[in-house]
């Protein structure tokens, strides 16, 4: 997903934005480039590729100490040099770069085609940086006003006025950005982890905000172009934590991290036994609710359903888990007595803030379940659980899925308390329960060895199937999805049950089967699943309690997890599937972290 970063200082522009967005490489990228004012001009350099080709491009060509920088993932036009960020208006006045899609860009274009312009490059976000030209009146403010009252869509802007070397603007709506605030120095970011080797002080701006930064100061507008004062974040991560700390791959990191995220994500939240998220949801509100509604993408839609499933199960309240891609144009049926639940990583995901605004907009109050601190989502919910992963940088979710499940399920129980559903002595021996965890996925961390071992046997299948019933349905969806994003070898998740009415006839000796069995209840239903398909000549694999003997028995291969509650069993199931899905990229020599064609955050529709 593309990333800016911006830079007014002393120092060589060129080494702050080119180590910036070195930074923003973990979002996923297919091109990038900087624009510094230089003698009252603007140096442009800009390519198709990762930034070590930049890098060579630019070599010591620039001198200027103001300028801009983009990482671009395509959405207009492919990935080339021309399509790359940045843009400079037509007379060269202006340079932009731009994050999120301007909708109406089409109509626009014409427009300015038709008063002489000409465009170099496919991409909506030339036509901004031509609007800035076409309403340039002297005055940056004014002239943004102007711009930003005709495009329609997201968007997280920068611009740089070869004729000002004193200042630069941003300006953003529904796509993040911050300012970064330095002595003599100033700095802007899509993200955070770009700028914070240089100052740990932030502002975070609002949908429609403006900033007009100069090297002492940062001037703060509102969307009417007042300007107005705001608060000052220090920020508290350390840029190690944003680092890989002796792994391999940020994944490895992220997926031995999940014991301690697990228990930052308790911290604080557990008292006498029992949960207490401070969330101040109203007793009578909570006793009213008639429906809860999750929405989510990813691996976020999947730790919605693990816990969804739970809900009705023990709540008694249907529960509709939705693709927030699906859900915002389904019409969905949502009022004043729904719980919505939004669940992102990021916080900024676009079609899981529309999913939010559609659901506020017909009444109901949101939870925020997200991982950045007023990102998005969370500034926008009615209450918000921040879960405690810390920064996930490989694209594939491990932390914060985990992460999430839990906080999903210290919500559910805070749910049943306040409903009477839920007993103190039940409560009690959850919360007992969800304390175990971190050392339960500690144990099955240690035992990686076994799950390198298969990933060697399953590295040259084409395709592989995963199968469970009830819930381990869903550890299954998660499973197949970190294979495919990042092995690429094809893997479907299918309820096992659902087998035999048609995707038997895919299974031969060459497609290995993941099974997965935590339910009692269910055991001896995949038994005879995973018979049908050795008979097919499947090899299996099983992941289960590690005293699960006739589940043992029944599969060519197991991989045992410490016994815990049923309910909490997707929380340690998905421990292997991550590892297998690990290893099975590196033995492929795939990218790990940045698996081709995908990005960590998507805040485009
Ligand atoms: C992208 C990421 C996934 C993530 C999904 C939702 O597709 O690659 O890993 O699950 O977005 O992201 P969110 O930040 O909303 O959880």
């Amino acid at each position: 997903m593309c990333g800016i970063v911006g830079y007014i200082g002393d120092k060589k522009a060129q080494d702050v934005l080119l180590s910036g967005l070195k930074r923003l490489e973990y979002r996923g990228y297919d091109s990038a480039g900087i624009g510094v004012i230089e003698d009252n001009d603007i140096k442009v350099i800009k390519s198709k590729g990762n930034l070590a080709v930049l890098i060579n491009k630019v070599g010591d060509e620039t001198i200027g100490t103001q300028g801009i920088g983009h990482t671009r993932w395509a959405t207009h036009g492919k990935p080339c040099d021309e399509n790359s960020h940045p843009h400079l208006s037509e007379n060269g006045k202006f340079c932009l770069v731009h994050n999120g899609i301007i909708e109406n860009y089409l109509e626009l274009k014409k427009e300015l085609i038709g008063k002489g312009y000409n465009f170099k490059s496919d991409t909506d976000s030339e036509v901004i940086v031509n609007l800035f030209q076409l309403f340039d009146d002297g005055d940056f403010i004014s002239t943004t006003k102007k711009v930003t009252g005709k495009i329609e869509g997201s968007y997280a802007i920068g611009v740089i006025d070869k004729e000002n070397s004193d200042e630069f603007l941003v300006v953003r709506k529904d796509s993040p950005l911050v300012v970064g605030v330095g002595r003599g120095e100033n700095f802007i970011a899509s993200d955070i982890p770009a700028i914070l080797e240089y100052t740990k002080n932030i502002y975070i701006l609002d949908d429609g905000e403006i900033a007009l930064i100069s090297r002492d100061d940062v001037k703060i507008f509102d969307k009417a172009g007042n300007r107005i004062t705001k608060k000052l974040r220090e920020i508290t991560w350390s840029l190690e934590s944003a680092e890989k700390q002796g792994y391999e791959h940020f994944m490895l990191k992220e997926i031995n991290e999940q014991p301690e995220a697990i228990r930052k994500t308790l911290a604080g939240r557990i008292k006498n036994d029992l949960v207490d998220l401070n969330l101040n949801m109203d007793d009578a509100y909570v006793k009213s609710i008639n429906k809860i509604a999750i929405v989510a993408c990813g691996t976020a839609n999947y730790a919605g359903r693990v816990v969804g499933h739970l809900i009705e199960d023990k709540l008694r309240i249907p529960v509709l888990v939705s693709y927030a891609s699906e859900f915002r144009y389904n019409n969905p049926i949502i009022d004043e007595k729904t719980l919505t639940i939004v669940i992102s990583q990021s916080g900024e995901t676009a079609d899981t803030l529309a999913g939010l605004r559609e659901s506020k907009g017909r009444g109901s109050k949101i939870v925020a379940i997200t991982n950045v601190v007023e990102s998005s989502v969370a500034r926008e919910a009615d209450y918000v659980i921040y879960t405690q992963a810390g920064p996930e940088i490989a694209v594939a979710s491990t932390k914060a899925y985990t992460t999430q499940i839990i906080a999903l399920f210290m919500l559910l129980i805070e749910l049943g308390f306040k409903r009477d559903i839920l007993d103190v002595a039940t409560i009690n021996e959850w919360v007992k329960e969800m304390q175990s965890v971190p050392e339960k996925m500690q144990l099955i961390l240690e035992n990686s060895q076994l799950i390198k071992n298969y990933a060697e046997q399953i590295k040259d299948s084409s395709s592989l199937f995963f199968i469970g019933r009830g819930v381990d349905s869903v550890s299954c969806l998660e499973g197949a999805l970190k294979l495919k994003e990042i092995s690429y070898i094809h893997a479907e998740a299918y309820p096992a049950g659902e087998l035999k009415h048609g995707t038997l006839a895919l299974i031969t000796d060459d497609v290995p089967v993941i099974a997965i069995g935590t339910n009692k209840v269910l055991m001896d239903k995949i038994i005879s699943n995973i018979a049908e398909v050795k008979t097919r000549g499947a090899s299996t694999y099983g992941v289960g309690f590690e005293d699960e003997n006739k589940l043992i028995a029944e599969v060519d291969y197991y991989i045992p997890i410490p016994r815990i509650s049923e309910a909490l069993a997707p929380l340690l199931a998905v421990i292997p599937l991550q590892l297998l899905a690990y290893y099975t990229s590196v033995v492929k020599g795939n990218d790990v972290d940045k698996p081709r064609n995908l990005a960590k955050s998507v805040t485009v529709e």
